[in-house]
């Protein structure tokens, strides 16, 4: 998808093959563990309704926004998100410490996939599970909650799946930007999305499907605190994968001609539309069944399988969910590993393939520690969360609201008006307004009360 040679040549990278291939992969960026895996459990931990619309909210006005901006940033910086804003800065006459609002980035982007990709290893155990039962052996214990339990139980299966995960993930990185990633996106996503639809089929057919749309769209504002809030923001740039520049990254090998607003509005609806099925998926089951909704992060290991073993050829719906689910978090996997690689290509005499295995071998030694989080540390506990929580509770709620904020004040306040509107320059007077205001106040004022009410300071 991506060729290496062009007239656009950037040092070190290619470019996209085309605008489609842009949104592919961008979308395939943004949705992923985040839509399917959290979009639903943080819901329920966070009371429903009144959550989904301050997510929603966030989205359309930090959200969409901000990942214009990551994507005009990276087009007019045409590097590695570091150096893109390094040479932005420059050409601003700012100082070079923008930069490290990259470095940042690329850190966050790590420290993401470190329990992501141990996540991504729970739906590959999945498969596996499935892909025996359907030849007929009898894989799943007991109870879908007594076999997620003795999955987590067990470092070494738990090592075992991520590992390939991140294996793979590291390979595909290794072999150039994304070849291949294209097709996956062209022609999986779609498929995804249509075993969404069948999910929330089975949930309308359950009874219990005007329950859950309530659940999920009838606010009930008693339950919004600050955590809440903050929650549901971090939650929005979680799922648009914003604020660790890796959105930036993808933005630099973009052509010219594409209309930046529009790609923007048309990943952000995908993204969103994906997380509303998977709710809508969800919690039909979670009602008929008579599950608990606020079981944490097991949601939809425990709660989908009770659909899939009471539906015909439930099996193969099983089989076949997971197996997208994975690559959904592939294709997402690759856009937290790219920051920290492109840096290193740049930056170091490493190429490409030394420095995805550096900055992978990085990111599983971290990984130990969620997976023991999940056994033997689960014990281990700082501020009542385990070693995996606090990692996601701090690179998802803090460092990414927080790296949006700091991308957002220098876009509409450090980098020269003159780039930013060459960037935009097919958006008409009123929208590119309407964005500049969005850039330079709201997304930065609203962020940043977000952290003040959560810290009840506020
Ligand atoms: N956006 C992806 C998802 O929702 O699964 C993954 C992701 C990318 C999460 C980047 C966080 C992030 F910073």
């Amino acid at each position: 998808m991506l060729k290496t040679q062009t007239t656009e040549q950037i040092s070190g990278h290619g470019m996209w093959s085309s605008k489609l291939a842009f949104i592919l992969a961008a979308t395939g960026a943004a949705v992923g563990l985040g839509n399917i895996w959290r979009f639903p459990y943080v819901t329920a931990e966070n009371g429903g309704g009144a959550f989904v619309l301050i997510y929603l909210g966030c989205i359309a006005l930090v959200g969409i926004p901000l990942l214009m901006t990551e994507i005009l940033l990276g087009r007019a910086g045409r590097h590695s998100p570091i150096n893109s804003l390094l040479q932005l800065a420059r050409r601003s006459n700012a100082s070079r410490t923008w930069s490290g609002v990259g470095v940042i980035g690329a850190l966050v982007g790590v420290l993401v996939l470190s329990f992501y990709f141990v996540v991504a290893g729970w739906t590959l155990a999945y498969v596996w599970t499935y892909a025996v039962e359907l030849v007929g052996s009898h894989a799943f214990q007991d109870t879908p909650q007594a076999h997620f339990d003795a999955l987590l139980a067990s470092p070494a299966r738990l090592l075992f799946w991520s590992s390939l995960f991140l294996a793979v993930s590291v390979g595909v990185v290794a072999m150039g930007v994304e070849k291949g990633l294209e097709g996956s996106v062209r022609l999986l996503m779609p498929l995804l999305f249509g075993l969404l639809l069948i999910m929330v089929g089975y949930g309308m057919a359950s009874g219990h499907f005007l329950q859950s749309v309530v659940y999920l769209f009838e606010p009930d504002f008693s339950a919004i605190n600050g955590n809440v809030i903050l929650q549901a923001v971090g939650q929005a740039f979680f799922s648009l994968s914003l604020g660790m520049t890796g959105i930036m990254a993808y933005g630099a090998y973009v052509p010219r001609d594409m209309h930046i607003g529009k790609t923007a509005a048309i990943i952000a609806l995908a993204d969103t539309s994906v997380a509303i099925l998977a709710g809508l998926a969800i919690f039909p089951i979670v009602f008929a069944f008579g599950l608990e909704s606020t079981g944490g992060q097991g949601l939809i290991f425990v709660t989908l399988p009770h659909a899939f073993a009471a539906m015909e050829f439930g099996n193969l719906y099983a089989l076949a969910f997971f197996t997208l689910l994975a690559v959904a978090a592939w294709t997402s996997a690759i856009s937290l590993l790219e920051p920290a690689t492109a840096y290193l290509v740049e930056r170091t005499s490493f190429n490409r393939p030394v420095s995805v295995l550096i900055i992978g071998g990085s990111t599983w030694l971290l990984g130990i520690g969620s997976v023991l989080s999940f056994n033997y540390w689960s014990e281990f506990l700082l501020w009542g969360k385990n070693f995996q929580e606090l990692i996601e509770y701090v690179s998802t709620n803090i460092m990414l609201p927080a790296g949006g904020l700091l991308i957002a004040v220098f876009a509409g306040w450090i980098v020269s008006r003159v780039i930013v509107r060459e960037q935009l320059a097919d958006m008409n007077d009123d929208l590119y307004r309407v964005w500049r205001v969005l850039i330079r106040f709201v997304v930065p004022i609203a962020v940043l009360l977000v952290f003040l009410v959560a810290a009840g300071l506020i």
